[in-house]
């Protein structure tokens, strides 16, 4: 039977893959964020995994708002990523085989646990999936299985749903017959405005920030189902839904409380991590 092995959730701020990569910046905040990535680089090393469940919110790159699916697996037998414009802005890119197997066992386990999965040929992965695949797993030696999900065109699903499709993930992981270890990596958002009036490359609620981030970390599923609804998300932001992503693991964690969960500063922006060892 397979086996879920570890899960581990970051942000995918530009900012911070651009300073992290940037050699000439040894400032304290980014060498402790480098320590912070090898320390997981190793966690994820030791779990090993055999393929890579890659969870990340689309960006409106793949899925659009005359077609879009709550929640997409892709399953075509190559992923790679990320798109032009993300390369120009000095985005990571990555590429790596798609365990098909484990994509379609996925979207047809979902018909028994109440997830009706999308599922396409066609996508590229952006960099919600390529900065937590860079820094989690740069030998891009494993196969993935990435899934999209929409947090950006409302109606968006509640962070009850979000939560329910993780523990759904992790019972249809349970029960596939292939003998593989998985691993879950995934990128999120704290609070962040694009294009509003409190634009910035960081955070615009640092209380919402901390306050969400212990609630998820603590495994506190009701509080989480309850507070993190769209019109909440909105009042720190007009993209603060990304953090749903994080929501998610902890579904696929059953709600325990995380081995490891906090918040690292860097500059203007607060950087998430969440660790499930399992
Ligand atoms: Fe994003």
């Amino acid at each position: 039977m397979a086996k879920l092995v570890e899960i581990i959730g970051i942000g995918h701020n530009p900012l911070m893959h651009l300073r992290l990569t940037n050699s000439g910046d040894q400032s304290p905040e980014v060498v402790k964020l480098r320590e912070r990535f090898g320390e997981l680089q190793q966690r994820l090393t030791d779990a090993r995994p055999d393929v890579l469940l890659c969870i990340g919110n689309d960006h409106l790159n793949t899925l659009f708002m005359d077609n879009m699916p709550a929640f997409l697996v892709g399953k075509s037998p190559h992923a790679e990523g990320p798109w032009d414009w993300e390369l120009d802005l000095g985005l990571p890119s990555y590429e790596a085989p798609v365990d098909v197997s484990l994509a379609k066992g996925i979207v047809s386990g979902g018909f028994n646990h109440s997830v009706d999965f999308a599922f396409s040929d066609e996508f590229k992965i952006d960099h919600a999936h390529t900065i937590p695949l860079k820094h989690l797993r740069p030998q891009m030696d494993l196969p993935i299985v990435p899934i999209f999900c929409n947090v950006m065109a409302p109606p968006i699903p509640t962070a009850r749903r979000f939560y329910q499709v993780g523990e759904a993930l992790r019972d249809i992981i349970e029960e596939l017959p292939a003998d593989s270890r998985v691993a879950a990596v995934c990128s999120g958002h704290l609070s962040v405005e694009i294009g509003g009036a409190r634009s910035t490359m960081g955070a615009c609620d640092p209380e919402f920030d901390y306050w969400s981030v212990d609630m998820v970390g603590r495994g506190d599923v009701e509080a989480v189902c309850r507070e993190l609804t769209f019109e909440r998300f909105w009042q720190s932001g007009n993209y603060t839904a990304g953090f749903l992503t994080f929501v998610m693991l902890l579904g696929l964690a059953r709600g325990i409380p995380a081995s490891l969960y906090d918040i690292m500063p860097m500059g203007p922006a607060n950087n998430p991590f969440f660790v499930w060892d399992l």
